[in-house]
């Protein structure tokens, strides 16, 4: 197989190195293309072909439904691991040993605790304000308190700035939470594990005795293991072009949790549950739904549904399904926007028009009806979503700043009024 491509611009013929990844895909470099060619770009809205980076953490084929973080599957990791061993896979590249979890949860934990000032900040927000804006706001805000520049060149530093804002960032999550609830503002318990600390401070009530459920510690510890990488999507490709121009850790990820917020992205898991119960609201009429989804002049879309790199199932959605089930069972939940989610996917798996734009259900389809079983409000749900995320902003972050990649800076082809005399105000 030949290593170049060759493309020819009014008879001139421009060779195009490939590149091969590890799973048999291949990439056009067209680095020097602009200078090669005297002047011309590719153009590609929305990056549906283009590759911004080589990564060696996440490997996803949509085509058939595969998902792997640094070479282990995502079924495997969301059966058998934890939340931390899986962050610490994906930021530092392999599995850690029980030492290596030791230390990594032992240094979390002694930055867990946040400067009791920020609780200054979370007050001065209404209560209304979407949980999402006030997270990204407060990660910001992290860069004032600790002002101090990471030092990528060293090891040491990295590793300081990665377990504190894995530290602090759970207590942010949670002060979110709670603020809208009325709720004080505390800290964790740090005996405990990560994601029962998390929800400790997330619903611990100051004059009840908060009870642990396993069965919410290890849905949740599977949920966030789920969400904890998805290659180069809108929020981490966010992340790692903010961190490009050399901007910190805290703040790169205060600009990703911006971008996760948007319904199309991260935002997708709470309009999915809003549409379910809209549609129960609405006599549970799947099928006046599904019409909608089709309608060309209808902007409404079947939310949870339909991915930009999955053509086939999402394995996450499928996880998720069946937890959701258990989830459900085990708690004893009934919950009958479950019954019309399943309903809905039934129906658009056998539609001509799903079927033929192949659009499967996405993580986001399942996920809430499992976060709501464990009491997490609505507009909470993309914030449990950043929580998740968050190990995979930091890998690829660290990724993009050891590799030493340039500034992101995109091109763009000019389509606006060409030189013009400027006109005095009395004349136009
Ligand atoms: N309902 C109805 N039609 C859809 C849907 C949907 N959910 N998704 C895509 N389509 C149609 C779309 O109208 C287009 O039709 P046509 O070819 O006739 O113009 C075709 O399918 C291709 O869609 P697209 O918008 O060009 O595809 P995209 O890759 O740009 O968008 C997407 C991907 C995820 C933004 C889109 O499928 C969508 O809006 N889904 C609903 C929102 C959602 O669930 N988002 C969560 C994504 S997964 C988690 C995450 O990324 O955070």
């Amino acid at each position: 197989m030949s290593n170049k491509a060759t493309l020819e611009i009014n008879g001139n013929t421009h060779e195009l190195p490939i590149i091969a990844g590890t799973e048999n895909e291949y990439a056009l470099d067209i680095k020097s293309l602009r200078s090669d060619t005297g002047g011309y770009i590719t153009l590609d809205a929305g990056y549906k072909n283009t590759g911004s980076c080589e990564s060696e953490i996440t490997f996803l084929d949509g085509e058939k439904g595969i998902l792997r973080y640094r070479g282990y599957s995502i079924e495997e990791l969301a059966e058998k691991a934890s939340f931390l061993e899986v962050a610490y896979l994906l930021i530092f590249g392999e599995l850690p040993t029980n030492k290596q979890l030791e230390r990594f949860h032992s240094d979390i934990r002694k930055q867990s605790l946040v400067d009791d000032d920020v609780k200054k900040i979370v007050d001065a927000y209404p209560r209304f304000a979407h949980p999402m804006g006030v997270l990204s706001s407060l990660t910001s805000a992290l860069t004032a308190f600790n002002p101090s520049s990471v030092n990528v060149d060293s090891e040491e530093d990295m590793y300081n700035a990665i377990v504190k804002i894995l530290g602090k960032f759970p207590v942010l999550v949670a002060w979110t939470m709670r603020k809208k609830q009325g709720l004080p503002l505390g800290y964790g318990d740090n005996t405990l594990g990560y994601v029962d600390n998390l929800l400790k401070m997330m619903f611990e009530k100051p004059n009840e005795e908060f009870v642990h459920n396993k069965i919410i510690i290890e849905a949740l510890n599977k949920l966030l293991i789920l969400h904890a990488d998805h290659e180069q999507n809108c929020s981490t490709s966010t992340v790692r072009i903010v961190g490009s121009s050399h901007a910190g850790l805290f703040a790169s990820l205060s600009a990703g949790i911006s971008a996760l917020w948007g319904p199309l992205h991260g935002g997708a898991n709470q309009a999915v549950l809003e549409m379910l119960e809209d549609i129960k609201a609405d006599g549970g009429d799947t099928k006046k739904y599904m019409a909608k989804a089709k309608d060309k002049d209808d902007p409404f879309r079947l939310m949870g549904f339909g991915h930009r790199v999955y053509k086939n199932f999402d394995p996450r959605a499928k996880i998720i399904k069946k937890s959701a089930d258990e989830v459900l069972g085990d708690l004893g939940v009934e919950d009958p926007i479950l019954e019309i989610a399943k309903s809905l996917e039934q129906e658009a798996l056998s539609d001509p028009y799903f079927v033929k734009r192949k659009l499967y259900p996405n993580v986001d389809f399942y996920s809430g009806i499992i976060y709501r079983a464990m009491g997490i409000p609505t507009d909470m749900f993309t914030v449990m979503f950043a929580l998740g995320r968050l190990p995979g902003w930091i890998a690829q972050w660290r990724e993009m700043r050891l590799r030493k990649e340039p500034i992101g800076r995109p091109r763009q082809l000019y389509i606006g009024k060409t030189h013009r005399p400027f006109k005095s105000i009395d004349k136009r």
